[in-house]
């Protein structure tokens, strides 16, 4: 399904009412909501693992979308599997193997993801398209949610647009999204974009309104 789908990031969530998040940006026309884990070691913050990730699983009822920050990775694979994730992403600089990681992703049940940092190139790239579900493109360094959306990467996006042809494999951004920047990623060949501040932006759980308003503005 290539249609346009929003993925709130609850990064930028309330994270002491994170079932009450994601109910809310669900009612409120979210298409997936996307969960980032961060180790402080493969991007300088921290924020919870498989147990929290457990926890919030089954206040999802659409796509349960984890991007892994992680370094290393591969010994956690299996517990995000066994905590509910419908779709896990990793970075290539997460592990040696990533050829592997992406083998095991699949053996675990989860549809693959490969999460690109603005640093990195498509080299080798093509080498992974029939182990993944899912590239994405971060538009920024990964770590904070706020974070200034780079403009070098729509290049990017537009390339492996071309090189995934018609294999039926998304292409997520992630980072920096606002209603300036959405465009420019979906006229490029982006299907998944990944907000937290500009969905969060103005609403909490007692007022959820804005967050609806928020993500039929991107
Ligand atoms: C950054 C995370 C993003 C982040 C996006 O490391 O991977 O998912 O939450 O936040 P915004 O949309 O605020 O840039
Ligand atoms: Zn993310």
């Amino acid at each position: 399904d290539r249609s346009i789908k929003i993925a709130p990031s609850i990064l930028s969530a309330d994270f002491a009412d994170l079932g009450r998040e994601i109910r809310a940006i669900e009612a409120q026309g979210a298409d997936w909501v996307h969960v980032d884990v961060m180790d402080g070691h493969f991007v300088p913050n921290l924020t919870f693992g498989p147990p929290v990730v457990k926890a919030i699983r089954p206040h999802i009822t659409t796509v349960m979308d984890v991007h892994l920050m992680i370094a290393p990775v591969d010994p956690y694979i299996e517990a995000f599997a066994a905590a509910g994730a419908d779709i896990i992403s990793v970075h290539p600089e997460a592990g040696p193997h990533i050829h592997r990681t992406l083998q095991a992703i699949r053996a675990a049940g989860c549809k693959a993801g490969l999460a690109i940092n603005p640093g990195t190139g498509l080299d080798g790239v093509d080498y992974l398209l029939d182990l993944v579900d899912l590239v994405c493109v971060m538009t920024v360094n990964p770590g904070f949610g706020g974070q200034k959306f780079i403009h070098s990467q729509i290049g990017k996006v537009k390339q492996l647009h071309d090189m995934i042809g018609d294999r039926p494999i998304h292409i997520e951004i992630d980072g920096g999204i606002t209603p300036e920047t959405a465009p420019l990623m979906t006229a490029a060949g982006a299907d998944v974009l990944v907000a937290g501040s500009a969905v969060f932006k103005g609403g909490s759980v007692a007022d959820p309104a804005p967050y609806g308003e928020n993500i039929r503005a991107i």
